[in-house]
Order: C-alpha cells, then sequence, then structure tokens
C-alpha cells in the first residue's frame, strides 16, 4: 500500500508545474512541509515490516530528493521569467511626457521694461489692488467731482472694511496709488517702478478688458526737469522698440502731474510712413506723463520747493501689441494654450 502511494507520487512529481512563486511555494507546503504528503508517508515508514524497510526507505528518499529538485527546478523557472519582465522596464525613463509652461506675454514685457529703467537705477515697489480712495485719488489731486471716480470706471466696493463710508474701497484702476505709499513712506530721491494689475468698468471687447496692467514710473529729487524726463523715456522706446525709434510728446491733462504729456512713438510697424495700425498718422500712443504736481508731492508729504519729479504711466498689453501684434486683448487672459505657445521663444 505505502510503496503504491510512493509509486503514484513519482510518477506526479515530474508533471508538477508552477507559474509564479506563490504556486512554487504551495506545491512545497503540499508536498514537503511537516503536514505534507511526502511527509506523512515518511511517518508511515515505521510500519513497514523490518524485511521491506531497506526497499521502501529508498523508494522514500528518492521521492523527496526528486520532489525537492523539482520543486527547486520550478522555482528557478518563475524567478528568471520575473526578472525577464524586470528587465524589459526602464525605470530611467520619463513617465508621460511633462508639458513645461511658457512664460506669459505680459510677463515678458513688464520684465523687459523693468530691466530697461532698472539699468537708469529705477527699482520695483508693489502695493494693494484693493485700495482706498486717498490713495488712488485723494492724495494724487482729484478733485472730489472728478469723473474719473464715476461708477462708469472705477470699481466700488459696497461691503465697508473698517473705513467710513463704503465708496472709499476700491480696485485701484491705476498703480498711481502706489506711487503714494511710496511718496509717503519713503524720503526723496524716490526712483520707483510701479507693475501691477488695474481695473476699470469697461465692456469687455478686442480692445478693452475690465482689467490690465500698468508699468508706472516716479523719479523725485532736486531739480529734476521735464527735460530728464523726456530723455528717461527717449531711452526706453529706443530701448524697447528699436535705435530708430522717434518720440514725440503732446500736451495732455493729468490731475497729477504739470504740465502733462500724451507720448507717442512712431510707428513701429510701417516705419512712420503711415498704415492702418497708425491711422495712417505715422504715430502710435504708449503712454502718459508729466511733472508730478507740486500739490501731489506736498499731499504725500514732500517739500515742493525743495523736490520736483517726474512720472509716467504705460499700459503693458498696450506695448505688447506693438511687439508682438496681439489683435485681441481678450487673448491675453483666455489661458489657450495655443496662443501661449507662441512666446516659448521669446
Ligand atoms: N495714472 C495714469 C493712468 O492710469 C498714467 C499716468 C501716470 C499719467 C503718471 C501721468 C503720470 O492713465
Amino acid at each position: 500500500m505505502l510503496k503504491d502511494n510512493i509509486q503514484s507520487l513519482l510518477a506526479q512529481v515530474s508533471e508538477l508545474s508552477a507559474a509564479n512563486a506563490e504556486e512554487v511555494e504551495a506545491l512545497r507546503i503540499k508536498y514537503l512541509s511537516k503536514k505534507g504528503e511526502i511527509t506523512a508517508l515518511f511517518n508511515e515508514f515505521r510500519n513497514v515490516p523490518n524485511e521491506q524497510k531497506r526497499e521502501i526507505g529508498q523508494l522514500l528518499n528518492q521521492l523527496r530528493q526528486q520532489t525537492e529538485s523539482r520543486i527547486n527546478e520550478l522555482r528557478e523557472k518563475v524567478e528568471s521569467q520575473k526578472s525577464k519582465v524586470e528587465s524589459k522596464l526602464d525605470l530611467t525613463r520619463t513617465p508621460d511626457p511633462i508639458s513645461l509652461g511658457t512664460r506669459h506675454p505680459l510677463s515678458l514685457v513688464r520684465e523687459e521694461i523693468i530691466d530697461i529703467f532698472s539699468r537708469i537705477g529705477f527699482t520695483v515697489a508693489e502695493g494693494p489692488e484693493v485700495e482706498d480712495d486717498k490713495h488712488v485719488y485723494g492724495m494724487l489731486n482729484f478733485a472730489p467731482e472728478h469723473p474719473a471716480r464715476d461708477m462708469q470706471d472705477t470699481f466700488f466696493i459696497e461691503k465697508e472694511i473698517g473705513v467710513q463710508k463704503p465708496t472709499d474701497v476700491l480696485l485701484r484702476s491705476h498703480t498711481s496709488s502706489v506711487q503714494t505709499r511710496v511718496m509717503t513712506s519713503q524720503k526723496p530721491p524716490i526712483r520707483v517702478l510701479c507693475p501691477g494689475r488695474v481695473y476699470r468698468n469697461e465692456a469687455i471687447s478686442a480692445r478693452a478688458h475690465c482689467f490690465f496692467h500698468q508699468v508706472e514710473g516716479l523719479y523725485i529729487d532736486k531739480n529734476v526737469s521735464f527735460a530728464d524726463l523726456r530723455e528717461a523715456l527717449l531711452y526706453f522706446s529706443k530701448e524697447m522698440f528699436g535705435p530708430d525709434t522717434k518720440i514725440r510728446l503732446r500736451p495732455s491733462y493729468f490731475p497729477f502731474t504739470e504740465p502733462s504729456a500724451e507720448m507717442d512713438i512712431s510707428c513701429n510697424i510701417c516705419g512712420g510712413v503711415g498704415c492702418s495700425f497708425c491711422k495712417g498718422t505715422g504715430w502710435v500712443e504708449i503712454l502718459g506723463c508729466g511733472m508730478v504736481d507740486p500739490n501731489v508731492l506736498e499731499a504725500c508729504g514732500i517739500d515742493s520747493k525743495e523736490y520736483s519729479g517726474f512720472a509716467f504711466g504705460m499700459g503693458v498689453e498696450r506695448i505688447t501689441n506693438l511687439k508682438y501684434r496681439v489683435k485681441d486683448l481678450r487673448l491675453f487672459s483666455e489661458n489657450d494654450v495655443r496662443f501661449l505657445r507662441q512666446f516659448e521663444a521669446c
């Protein structure tokens, strides 16, 4: 009986198969563990009559050896299969292509403006976008009834945030508010650029948006003249649009500067000959500027008899349009990667 069992197991051994390490281990447990089938046969061995012990003993040992070597063989096989699979994995490969973003054209141009003015000593100052009336208008010589404070231009914030009147809180409509903050907190000489986002209540179209970006500049020192203003702006225009660029200053009005001017550059699309972009004039307007009104200096605690200064302000979108011919202002805030990718090389 025992002999038959041994022999039928011996016949099975060479047929054993396993697909993975777990199956190999299951075979080992089934046959060779303490409760395994072969171990059970060994336990029966003591009941074998003496005269058969030699023969059965040999068979049992043969069975155990063959099972062990078959299981080892299977173990090696599954391990080598596993390492073959692993060797096909390239763990150094980058996963799915990581698409890198590009710099936004407005950021590129803002940085370029800052870079140009930093070469003549301007540093950057920043301030809050949610402002109060005093810093945006009051200290900048806006008369209380000035139309720029009108609801049409300014976004007033209804909610009272610890201020006297709800209408005192607003979204800044220009970054000149940062200039008033700098003038009240620093002593001249002052040479700052104020970049940032501004808000105006305008209908959104290809040519206007309810927010845009500005870089304004302020220089206050002893004996600052209009000639200094003109020279600084000419330098900027040539650096930004090329050495052949010409500028012209047209008289204008801002409450906070006197005299005030609007500056045009020679149209960089037609070279000043006249085209549809410059409406045949050869000139395009790019910024407002002027000498800081003495009232503003005094309101900010600066002695207007000792100091004078100039200020200017430009729209970053406008400069970007001129540089890169972006026809529709809305593209800047739509986050369309097809548009943004075009500035990859800039
Ligand atoms: N603050 C003005 C505007 O937003 C621009 C400006 C700045 C004009 C400084 C003159 C001097 O339109």
